[in-house]
C-alpha cells in the first residue's frame, strides 16, 4: 500500500519536471500556431509572445495544467487593462477566423475570444467536443451562420456568451441541456424562431440575455422554473401573446426587460407586487387595461418603464405608498385622472406622464 502510493507519488513529480522542462505538448502548441494562423491583429503585436517551444510560458492568453503540460485557457480579449492597450492607445481589432485547429486542444476549460470586432466565419461546430469547456466567450466579433446544433454536449459549460456578433438561425434545442450553464447571452445578433419551450430545464441559470434578436411566439411559462434567474433580458425581439403570471412570482428576478415587442393582454399584477423586482421595462408593446393597483412600501424600483402601450385608467393610488421609485414613465398611453400625490412622485418630471388622454396634477397642469 504505503510503496504503491509512493510509487504514484513518484510518477506524479517526474511527469511535472518532465512537462516543465519540456513545456507544453507539441500537439497542443501546434493547434495555437494553427488558431493563430488564421487570425490577423494588425496593431498590437499581440502574437509576437506565441513564439519559442514552451506555449505555457509567456504566451499572451494561454494558460495551461502544471502537472499536464496541456493547455486549458485561450483568453484572448480585445478590451481589458492590459498594459499591451494601454501602450497602444487603442482597443482590439482582428480579422480573419476561428479555426477548427483549437478543438484538438481536449483539455480547454476557457476559450474567449473577445470583442476584437472583425472576426468573421462562423463558430467551429467542432468546438461541441470540447467536452471540459466550462466558459466560451465569443462576444463583439462578426461571426456569423448558426449556433452549432449539438452546443448542449458542452454539459460543463457555465458561461456561453455570443453576444455583438451577426449569427442567425433558431437558439438550438439542445442548449436547455447545459445544466450548468449560469450565465447566457445571445444579444445582438439575428437569431430567429422561438425560445425554446423548455428552457426553464436550465435551472442554473442566473442571467439570461436574449436581447435584440428576431426572436417570435411566446415566453415559455417553464422560464419561471429558474429560481436562481435574476436577469432575463427578452428585449427588442418579436415576441408577442400574454406574459405569463407566474414570471412575476420569481423570488429573485431582479431585472425583467421586455420592452419592444408585440405583447398583449393586462400586464400581470405579481410583476409590479413582486417585492425583488427592481427594473421592470415593458416599453412598446401592446399591453391593455389599466395599471394593477398593486404597490406597496415593499416596491423599491430603480426603473419602471411602461410607457408606448395602451394603458387606460387611472396612475394606481397605491404607487405613492412606494418606497421608492427611481425612474417612472408612464409616457403614451391613455391614462387619465389626477396624479397621486406621495414622495415618490416628488421628483418626477412631466416628461413621465405626457402624452396621455388626460392625466393631470403636478407636475403637469393642475386639473
Ligand atoms: C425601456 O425600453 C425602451 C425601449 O426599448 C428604452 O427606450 C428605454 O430607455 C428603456 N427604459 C429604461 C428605464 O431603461
Amino acid at each position: 500500500m504505503a510503496s504503491h502510493s509512493f510509487l504514484l507519488l513518484a510518477t506524479a513529480i517526474l511527469a511535472a519536471a518532465f512537462s516543465a522542462a519540456r513545456g507544453c505538448t507539441p500537439s497542443d502548441r501546434a493547434a495555437l500556431l494553427a488558431f493563430r494562423s488564421a487570425l490577423n491583429e494588425p496593431y498590437l503585436g499581440l502574437f509576437n509572445s506565441w513564439t519559442g517551444a514552451n506555449c505555457c510560458l509567456n504566451w499572451h492568453g494561454v494558460s495551461c495544467d502544471a502537472t499536464t503540460g496541456r493547455v486549458t485557457d485561450v483568453d484572448l480579449r480585445g478590451e481589458s487593462e492590459d498594459p499591451i492597450f494601454e501602450k497602444s492607445g487603442r482597443s482590439g481589432y482582428m480579422t480573419g477566423k476561428l479555426s477548427p485547429a483549437i478543438c484538438s486542444i481536449d483539455t480547454l476549460t476557457t476559450l474567449v475570444v473577445a470583442d476584437w470586432k472583425a472576426i468573421a466565419g462562423d463558430i467551429p461546430p467542432c468546438l461541441t467536443a470540447l467536452s471540459s469547456l466550462r466558459i466560451l466567450d465569443l462576444i463583439g466579433n462578426k461571426l456569423s451562420g448558426e449556433i452549432p446544433a449539438d452546443v448542449g454536449k458542452l454539459s460543463r459549460l457555465t458561461v456561453l456568451n455570443l453576444a455583438d456578433n451577426a449569427l442567425t438561425g433558431k437558439i438550438p434545442a439542445s442548449i436547455t441541456k447545459l445544466n450548468s450553464l449560469k450565465h447566457l447571452d445571445l444579444s445582438n445578433n439575428q437569431l430567429s424562431g422561438e425560445i425554446p419551450q423548455n428552457f426553464g430545464d436550465l435551472t442554473m441559470l442566473s442571467r439570461a440575455l436574449l436581447s435584440r434578436n428576431q426572436l417570435t411566439g411566446l415566453i415559455p411559462v417553464s422560464v419561471s422554473k429558474i429560481y436562481r434567474l435574476a436577469d432575463l433580458d427578452l428585449s427588442a425581439n418579436r415576441l408577442s401573446g400574454s406574459v405569463p403570471f407566474e414570471l412575476g412570482r420569481m423570488s429573485v428576478l431582479s431585472t425583467l426587460n421586455l420592452d419592444s415587442n408585440n405583447f398583449k393582454g393586462l400586464i400581470p399584477s405579481s410583476l409590479l407586487s413582486n417585492p425583488g423586482m427592481g427594473i421592470l421595462n415593458l416599453s412598446r408593446n401592446g399591453f391593455e387595461g389599466t395599471i394593477p393597483d398593486v404597490f406597496g412600501s415593499h416596491s423599491y424600483f430603480m426603473a419602471l418603464d411602461l410607457s408606448y402601450n395602451n394603458l387606460k385608467g387611472r396612475v394606481p393610488g397605491s404607487l405613492s405608498s412606494a418606497k421608492f421609485i427611481g425612474h417612472l414613465d408612464l409616457s403614451h398611453n391613455h391614462l387619465c385622472g389626477s396624479i397621486p400625490v406621495g414622495s415618490p412622485f416628488d421628483h418626477l418630471e412631466a416628461s413621465s406622464f405626457s402624452y396621455n388622454d388626460c392625466l393631470c396634477g403636478n407636475p403637469l397642469k393642475t386639473c
